[in-house]
């Protein structure tokens, strides 16, 4: 211990005499407990017209005008969207099937929105357990139909793992085969067009027992779904691109792989499964893995053309991969269930949120179906979890951003415009609202800690606050007439900075647990520099007192999680908000 006081001693003070800007390096996780009330705070609906503005001034020009679009914006803490905005363009207005105006219900393909839905299925039907057995455990047929020719490398069934599938890992996708003439290759130039079909006849000598025999699209855009049986069969045989937990590779095959496991462990069609693990409990409306059983006065469809649009694709077991359709309502009662843990427990919860792998870009990564970004915002991260969907003219995008249990999503419609309006809009929406979100966020937190919490019977007291950095910063900390502050965590630094983070200890109570992370501001190294011991993690909870970290704290809070008292939990004592 005390060697390690010493090392700390010596940074502190190494770092003490620079002059250039400092800064707490904050944990992993929130900074404060996430806000409520969202639609009634004047900043975000500020921050909601500023966007609403900026589309409403680009309705007249491409993409926006041919584009037609929902957007929902909803939060764990209410039942109701927060904010929604809708545009219908010309070719949905005038279209002879479905709706003519979109609204909340109107049902929209999803595409790969799917793969969110085929992992939180598993976890609510089975949990996570299996997530480290190979995928071969659940369809022993992959390594059944592996024929073990050596002219190309095939997956290796029992090393990929169900987690591998679920993280964009395994190593396989094959989704446009190019051997296939049709609507893929309609779009090459004449000669590709002509001569890369296999046909002995063009000249190029590969078995025509390797073509797919199903999952491709024909010259007029009809895809050819797989069966169950045959899929399993020609995926068993399609070659990797990498070997498993490599490098994250976009896959449409891993997903339609989870999804035929799924139904295996449970013995059930991934619909019935969907109806009994997410749409019933959640009473959604029209959510259907899979094509809608009939139109209807919801479904969007540009220009009438059902099969032009993509919608009548029947995918079989890429129903699991890209086969969903749904509603902006349906999708905020899904996001609102997936961060509240309402279907399944808070650990699985965590544990999906946290298992991720990097990607080359360094503020992305890659999760269970989720596509990361990071965000810099006052000097901490936030993870925004994300997946896209494209499929035919329907593009979307689902958001969720667990430190404000806020997400929003985007669904969108465009024969001519394709997919740019939803490429374009989240910048603006993310970039508009997470400030409000951050400031909200810190406001509430100061309204509802800040101040000064004493005892009536011991010279114990705190004081809380909130500044321009991060977490709740505590400025006095006493325990029974020791300033320790002043003397223990001085340790750490003169300067030493004591912060509370929210710790989900006590989640779902009327106790807001925070844990402290403590230690003095520190330089910012120049950009060419990475090296920079900044680990909080580090050093957390360093100091405990009868086994329970000084730095544990539990505010009680009333109905409107305004605290009206503080355990300081190491010294067994509660002291009072005054
Ligand atoms: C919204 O922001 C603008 C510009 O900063 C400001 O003038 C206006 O008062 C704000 N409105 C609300 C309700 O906060
Ligand atoms: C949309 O706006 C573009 C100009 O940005 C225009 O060329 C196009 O014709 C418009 N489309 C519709 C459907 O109004
Ligand atoms: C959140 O979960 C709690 C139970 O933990 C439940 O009572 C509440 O209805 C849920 N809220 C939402 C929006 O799912
Ligand atoms: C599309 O083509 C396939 C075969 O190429 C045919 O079976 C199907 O009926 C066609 N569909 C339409 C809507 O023309
Ligand atoms: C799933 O639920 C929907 C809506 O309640 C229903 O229309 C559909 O038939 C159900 N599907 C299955 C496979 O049970
Ligand atoms: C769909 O809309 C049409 C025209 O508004 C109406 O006549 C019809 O009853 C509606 N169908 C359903 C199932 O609501
Ligand atoms: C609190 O501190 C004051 C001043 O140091 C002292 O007189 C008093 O006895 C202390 N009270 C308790 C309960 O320790
Ligand atoms: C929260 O509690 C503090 C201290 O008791 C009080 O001053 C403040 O008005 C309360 N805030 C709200 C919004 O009730």
């Amino acid at each position: 211990m005390s060697y390690f006081i010493i090392i700390l001693l010596a940074i502190c003070s190494h770092i003490s005499g620079a002059q250039e800007s400092k800064q707490i390096c904050p944990l992993k996780g929130s900074q404060f407990p996430a806000p409520s009330g969202l639609g009634s705070e004047n900043l975000f609906r500020n921050a909601t017209g500023k966007i609403e503005q900026s589309i409403r001034a680009s309705l007249t020009a491409a993409p926006y005008n041919e584009t037609t679009f929902s957007i929902g914006m909803f939060s764990t803490m209410d039942d109701e969207l927060l904010y929604e905005f809708h545009h219908t363009d010309p070719t949905v207005a005038t279209s002879e099937i479905g709706t003519n105006e979109v609204d909340a219900d109107s049902i929209y393909r999803i595409a790969s929105i799917t793969k969110i839905l085929t992992v939180y299925q598993w976890l609510i039907a089975d949990g996570d357990r299996k997530f480290n057995s190979p995928i071969s455990d659940f369809i022993p047929q992959l390594l059944q139909y592996e024929n073990g020719q050596d002219d190309y490398p095939a997956p290796r069934w029992d090393e990929i793992t169900v987690n591998d599938l679920a993280m964009f890992l395994a190593g396989i996708d094959g989704l446009n085969d190019v051997a296939i003439p049709g609507y893929v290759t309609s779009s090459l130039p004449a000669m590709a067009a002509a001569v890369l079909p296999n046909n002995p006849a063009n000249g190029i000598n590969v078995p025509e027992s390797d073509d797919p025999v199903c999952g491709y699209f024909t010259p007029n855009v009809t895809y050819v779904p797989c069966s169950r049986e045959a899929y399993i069969e020609k995926i068993a045989n399609l070659a990797s691109s990498f070997e498993p937990s490599y490098t994250p590779s976009y896959s449409n095959a891993n997903f339609a792989i989870l999804g035929l496991a799924l139904e295996n462990i449970l013995g059930a069609p991934i619909q019935d499964i969907f109806n009994k693990t997410v749409a019933k409990p959640l009473g959604l409306r029209s959510t259907t893995i899979g094509n809608p059983l009939q139109i209807t006065n919801d479904s969007v469809i540009p220009g009438g053309g059902m099969t032009a649009s993509g919608w009548d694709n029947a995918l079989g077991p890429l129903n699991s991969a890209a086969g969903a359709f749904s509603t902006t309502n349906d999708l905020a009662a899904i996001g609102r269930s997936i961060l509240n843990s309402t279907l399944m427990t808070q650990a699985i919860t965590r544990r999906w949120f946290s298992t991720t792998t990097f990607v080359d870009t360094i503020d992305q990564a890659v999760g269970r179906g989720w596509e990361i970004f990071r965000v810099r915002i006052n000097g901490h991260s936030i993870d925004i979890f994300t997946k896209s969907g494209n499929w035919g003219v329907y593009n979307s995008v689902l958001f969720l951003i667990p430190a404000y249990n806020f997400g929003f999503s985007i669904l969108s419609a465009s024969s001519a415009a394709g997919g740019a309006l939803v490429n374009d809009l989240p910048n603006t929406i993310v970039n508009t609202l997470l400030p409000s979100l951050e400031t909200i966020t810190k406001q509430q937190a100061n309204a509802n800690f800040a101040g000064r919490y004493t005892s009536d019977t011991t010279n114990s007291s705190i004081t809380v606050t909130t500044d321009g950095s991060i977490g709740l910063r505590v400025t006095e900390y006493v325990a029974s007439g020791v300033d320790l502050l002043g003397s223990v965590f001085a340790l750490f630094g003169a300067d030493v900075e004591f912060r509370l983070m929210p710790n989900q200890l006590y989640s779902g109570g009327t106790r807001v647990g925070f844990s402290a992370v403590y230690q003095p501001p520190t330089t910012i190294p120049p950009e060419d520099e990475f090296y920079w011991p900044c680990e909080s993690w580090l050093d957390v909870d360093d100091f405990t007192y009868a086994s329970v970290p000084l730095g544990l704290m539990a505010f009680d809070v009333n109905a409107d999680g305004n605290a009206t008292s503080v355990r300081l939990v190491a010294l067994r004592e509660t002291l009072l908000r005054k």
